[in-house]
């Protein structure tokens, strides 16, 4: 989840610096070697240093861990990432019931693999460079560097014949790496963001090596059938082009890659929530009296639109507050009635495109206040924060229009999150046509982010439902969210990774360990 200030624990002693680390009372706490192991850039949780010297872990931001941290539990496997600040080297660690192994990154690795390579060059690549990617070669060797050095902890990490399930645009050398050092292991690999079409993907000057080192996995998942495509065409143009023992042959044809003597399966996987588990919670009677609260604290206005996202370019934050703005000059929207909730995790805040943004969103939110507010009553409400998943699910339930408008999103899964609380079937989703949900949530409002009036009429629309429009949509977002979870995504991977020949011990997934 994107950052839920949510403390998970505080303890001083439950991580150690580099010079604890032979301590063998701390290495007691983890498993030798894991037969299931997720590798992901960041882990779970990340470390917090306060002020008295003491640490905490507290959730780390994304979709990428909402939907894997419960697949992990039940999976009683191991999360090889980083703890999310500079020069941490800790022992492996058990922490709130997870086995972790953190993975060292200097402040110069996290300017260059992080901030630079991952998100200034491959982030905006994969995302229809929205904003310019930037090549760099000293990024590019760091990026090389810094896999290398997960492919080494998961090598360590990783029990004979275990299954490695490696996550994400940060890691795409890692199957490659991790398969020359560990023949036995079984490799899967899955991007959490837009596979690029592939113009845009020949743009980067290490394209061969990024899909040489895809190719080192026996699964690559994708979010969407056009993603995999890209990924098959790229793989027959690129791989096999150049090595140093000559060419080797890679064909492609549906779903298949056939590197040398090796197969390599190529297929879609769209990602979930625990959509069962948030729909339990948001029933809670606390949270619905929280949601009427949050109602009464906003002066119970007629319609309260709503966005979460991280503070991100991609999410089309600016698309809405544009949209806004012109309906309230076009006097089509009152603010006497209606206010928008902006909630926005922090999110890469030293990047130089995300302080750009940042500033510009929040000079949109002064001006639109600036012009429609009245002293407390605000039109926008702008959290820069993150909020706590209790609170979250409330404003789910308060809100009566979900704005849902990236210009380019893998998945979103806070789509599927605001349709999962709704068992009231209340509510409104407006929807970007350009995320992966909206090729499942058929039935939201979608618009076209790239075309404001279209968003304009859209959150019109959507402000104006009939109460029995309103259920009908909901009823079948809510059957397909509710039907298509997390679990039922991981078991649809694990078990084509399964099938791919090499597999290890089967794995379980959430829903089924109680089964027997
Ligand atoms: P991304 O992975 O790009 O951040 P997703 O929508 O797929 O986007 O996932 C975001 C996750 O982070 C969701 O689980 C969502 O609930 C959570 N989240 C987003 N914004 C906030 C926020 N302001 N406070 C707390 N959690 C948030
Ligand atoms: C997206 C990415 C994840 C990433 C998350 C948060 O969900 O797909 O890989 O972890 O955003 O971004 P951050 O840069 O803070 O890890």
């Amino acid at each position: 989840m994107a950052g839920s200030p949510e403390q998970v624990s505080t303890n001083s002693n439950s991580v150690s610096s580099a010079d604890r680390a032979a301590d063998p009372a701390t290495k007691d706490e983890v498993s030798n070697q894991a037969h299931f192991v997720v590798v992901a850039n960041r882990l779970p949780v990340d470390l917090e240093r306060l002020p008295d010297g003491t640490t905490r872990w507290k959730r780390s931001p994304g979709g990428l861990v909402t939907a894997l941290e419960p697949i992990l539990r039940s999976n009683q496997g191991a999360w090889v990432g980083w703890a999310g600040v500079a020069d941490a080297h800790l022992d492996p660690v058990v922490e709130d019931g997870l086995e972790l192994y953190p993975v060292p990154l200097s402040a110069d690795e996290i300017a260059e693999y992080y901030e630079g390579f991952s998100n200034a060059t491959l982030w905006p690549l994969y995302h229809d460079v929205i904003v310019r990617p930037e090549y760099h070669r000293a990024w590019w060797n760091t990026y090389v560097e810094v896999n290398r050095r997960f492919a080494e902890a998961t090598a360590e990490a990783a029990a004979h014949g275990a299954t490695v399930w490696i996550q994400d645009y940060q890691l795409q050398l890692v199957p490659k790496m991790l398969r020359m050092l560990r023949p036995d292991l079984t490799i899967g690999f899955f991007l959490h963001i837009p596979f690029p079409p592939v113009e845009l993907f020949m743009q980067l000057p290490w394209r061969t090596e990024i899909v040489e080192g895809l190719l080192g996995a026996d699964l690559i998942g994708f979010h969407l059938p056009g993603g995999a495509q890209n990924f098959l065409f790229l793989a027959r143009r690129l791989a096999g082009q150049q090595t140093s023992r000559g060419t080797v042959g890679v064909r492609s044809k549906l779903g298949v890659v056939q590197v040398g003597f090796r197969t390599v399966r190529v297929g879609a996987f769209p990602i979930s929530i625990a959509s069962g588990e948030l729909d339990e919670q948001s029933r809670r009677k606390s949270i619905r009296d929280r949601a009427k609260q949050i109602r009464k604290e906003l002066g119970n206005p007629t319609h309260i639109m709503l966005g979460v996202d991280r503070l991100d370019y991609t999410k089309g934050i600016d698309v809405r507050l544009d949209a806004l703005y012109e309906l309230l000059e076009e006097g089509r929207v009152d603010p006497e009635d209606t206010v928008l909730v902006q909630l926005a995790t922090p999110s890469r805040e030293r990047v130089e495109s995300y302080v750009r943004m940042r500033g510009e969103i929040e000079q949109t939110v002064s001006r639109i206040n600036g012009e429609y507010a009245r002293v407390g009553q605000p039109v926008v409400h702008y959290i820069h924060r993150p909020i706590p998943r209790d609170e979250l699910l409330a404003f789910f339930v308060a809100a009566d229009v979900m704005l849902v408008t990236p210009l380019r999103d893998g998945m979103n899964l806070v789509a599927k999150e605001y349709v999962a609380c709704r068992h009231d079937l209340g509510g409104a989703l407006l929807l970007s046509e350009f995320t992966g949900a909206a090729a499942e949530l058929r039935q939201a409002y979608l618009c076209n982010p790239h075309d404001l009036d279209n968003v304009k009429d859209a959150m019109m629309h959507a402000m104006h439902q009939s109460r029995e429009e309103g259920r009908r949509r909901m009823r079948a977002l809510r059957r397909q969210v509710l039907a298509h979870d997390v679990d039922r995504w991981a078991r649809a991977f694990l078990g084509a990774l399964a099938d791919t020949g090499a597999a290890g011990p089967a794995l379980i997934t959430p829903g089924e360990e109680n089964q027997d």
